[in-house]
């Protein structure tokens, strides 16, 4: 449970696998019930850490060193976490966030090869030890996920990250399976492949639960 009045919620997966969709909805659903809430997310979520978005997903920037894009990422993610994901926790607010530390665990350290702990202990320092009460990893297979990309966008449109070869999406999809196998009391692993729909009767279940469990709880019926 984290230190703060708050509620931090992450959703995590390959690419396509719905992250955005579902935190667009449990965005929505928060707000109409009146729970105080912010939807972020990675790399972004400050002017700052939009800037570094850019970076890192322009397909100008081939070869970038995987060290170059770690530390990026975590610039990123250590002025999000200071101005934004603390003190929206402190203000007791939900925070949703499309994408965090886990992510750079998955792609810099099972995808590029830096090793999961190594890059365990570099978040460490960029978010002063700040972790999500649940993390909803959509677990799906990365070709499945990128065709869907394709399907919504046409094949010209895809970035950086996203074009590179499917044995890189391969290993995050696994590398973000074991990060759940570690942590089983904050990750919930909700199968992607299931309709939007009940995907977030999932998601739904899961954050009432918490809300319950921090007197969070509104007005709305079950
Ligand atoms: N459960 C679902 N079943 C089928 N298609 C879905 C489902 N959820 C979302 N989609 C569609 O799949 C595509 C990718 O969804 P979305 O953008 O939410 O994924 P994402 O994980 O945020 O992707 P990215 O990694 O690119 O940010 C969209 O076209 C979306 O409409
Ligand atoms: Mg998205």
């Amino acid at each position: 449970m984290s230190r703060y009045p708050g509620l931090f919620i992450t959703f995590e997966g390959v690419e396509g696998c719905g992250k955005s969709t579902q935190a667009q909805a449990l965005l929505e659903r928060l707000r109409a019930d009146g729970v105080p809430v912010t939807l972020s997310r990675e790399p972004g979520g400050t002017p700052l850490g939009e800037r570094v978005r850019e970076i890192l997903l322009d397909t100008g920037h081939t070869g970038m060193e995987a060290a170059t894009e770690l530390f990026l990422y975590l610039a990123s993610r250590a002025e999000h976490a200071a101005k934004v994901i603390v003190p929206r926790l402190e203000a007791g607010e939900v925070v949703i966030s499309d994408r965090f530390s886990d992510a750079s665990v998955a792609y810099q350290g099972g995808g590029r090869g830096l090793g999961p702990a190594t890059v365990e202990a570099l978040n460490q320092v960029a978010t002063k030890g700040v972790k999500p009460d649940v993390t909803f990893l959509m677990d799906l297979d990365p070709e499945e996920g990128l065709d869907r990309l394709v399907r919504g966008r046409g094949e010209h449109a895809r970035d950086r990250i996203e074009s590179e070869v499917l044995d890189f999406h391969r290993r995050v999809r696994e590398v973000y399976l074991e990060s759940s196998r570690r942590e089983p009391a904050r990750f919930v692993v909700i199968d992607a492949r299931l309709s939007r729909e009940e995907v977030e009767a999932q998601v739904t279940a899961a954050v009432d639960e918490l809300l319950g469990e921090r007197g969070m709880r509104t007005g709305r019926t079950p």
